[in-house]
């Protein structure tokens, strides 16, 4: 159904960089891209003619990169214009997932670490997406406090979702010569409740350098007037044009942990519980008014992909070492 000209060009939401307006289809929306640049929480502000452009087909070729390797994403397609692109509408969670490889930025200051050099595994941080609170850093207990994830996502969810993301980004970026350093991510809910990546995939939330030569390739161009923005994420989009497709994922670490927790469900008292319970009950501990038994197993396997061990371990999890009649299985799964 083809939505009228005037509710069609209806906008949903603004922000600094991008405009939503509704969609053809019911549950998705139009993103246009902005042709404007922003930098320290909108302090330092520039129009750019063609940056939409620009970070809408950057974002196309990613956000397409990830949804062949199976990563659930908004994105649905390119949009009538340069600078629109096709999202499936999702409930966005406020927060900043940011992942780095390589010192730069924020950290750098934080921690004093050397910038540009090599973190010995991928770090994940969290920031609260609110810029009167000034984008503040969350911690796991302070995100529970502040109620911020919806009762279907969960943080382990959100962690490996964003790690999976720098896998396929490491890989595919080594095969340009670009070094992915850090990037922010913005997650949400389908109307399913299914967790999928949201906002957008351009340099304006990257760092990217060259390899070899340390040539800026992301927003710290505009930023810190390092270089021409425009031909900083010209030559970002060349490379990625010039090698489209899956990247060979041949090179990637294939060595992974998981842990695999499997317990009876929770009205079930199996006899082990049982057995348990009472036993505890006779040696004095009456306060002790449920239990339930479990088993714990850590694994560590390989796989081609995350994606592929984490197949392997909810396979493994629930058709092998739980009785899914009577028993809950959980599973932490990170790269070793
Ligand atoms: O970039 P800045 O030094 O302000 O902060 P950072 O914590 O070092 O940023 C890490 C990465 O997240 C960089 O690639 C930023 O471009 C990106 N970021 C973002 O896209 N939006 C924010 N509000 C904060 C960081």
């Amino acid at each position: 159904m083809l939505m009228t000209p005037t509710a069609s060009n209806q906008i949903l939401a603004e922000g600094k960089t991008k405009v939503l307006r509704p969609g053809e289809q019911p549950e998705e929306v139009r993103v246009t891209f902005k042709d404007a640049a922003t930098a320290f929480n909108g302090e330092k502000f520039q129009e750019i003619p063609g940056k939409g452009t620009l970070n809408a087909r950057i974002s196309a070729i990613l956000f397409e990169l990830l949804n062949q390797q199976g990563i659930p994403t908004c994105f649905v397609g390119k949009g009538a214009s340069e600078n629109e692109l096709i999202y499936r509408n999702l409930a966005m969670i406020p927060l900043e997932v940011v992942i780095r490889n390589f010192a730069y930025g924020s950290v750098v200051k934080r921690f004093k670490f050397e910038e540009g050099m090599a973190f010995k595994k991928p770090l994940i941080e969290f920031f609260y997406k609110s810029d009167d609170a000034g984008d503040p850093q969350l911690t796991d207990e302070m995100i529970d406090e502040l109620s911020i994830l919806p009762a279907e996502a969960n943080l382990d969810a959100i962690k490996l979702l964003a790690f999976q993301v720098n896998e396929v980004f490491l890989n595919y970026f080594k095969a340009i010569n670009v070094r992915c350093a850090d990037f922010k991510l913005e997650v949400g809910l389908d109307k399913s409740g299914n967790l999928m990546l949201g906002d957008e995939l351009s340099p304006d939330n990257f760092r990217f350098r060259d390899a070899d030569t340390g040539q800026v390739m992301d927003k710290d161009a505009f930023r810190f007037d390092l270089a021409d923005l425009t031909e900083s994420y010209q030559e970002l989009l060349r490379r990625l044009e010039g090698h489209p497709g899956v990247p060979d994922t041949s090179g990637l670490s294939n060595a992974y942990m998981a842990s695999i927790r499997v317990q009876s469900r929770k009205n079930i008292l199996n006899p082990e519980s049982k057995t348990i319970l009472n036993a505890l009950h006779t040696m004095g501990y009456a306060s002790v008014q449920e239990l339930r038994a479990g088993k714990e197993f850590s694994l560590k396997l390989t796989a081609s992909s995350l994606i592929e061990a984490e197949k392997q371990i909810k396979t493994i999890g629930e058709d092998i070492l739980s009785n899914p009649v009577i028993e809950d299985y959980s599973y932490i799964l990170r790269l070793a």
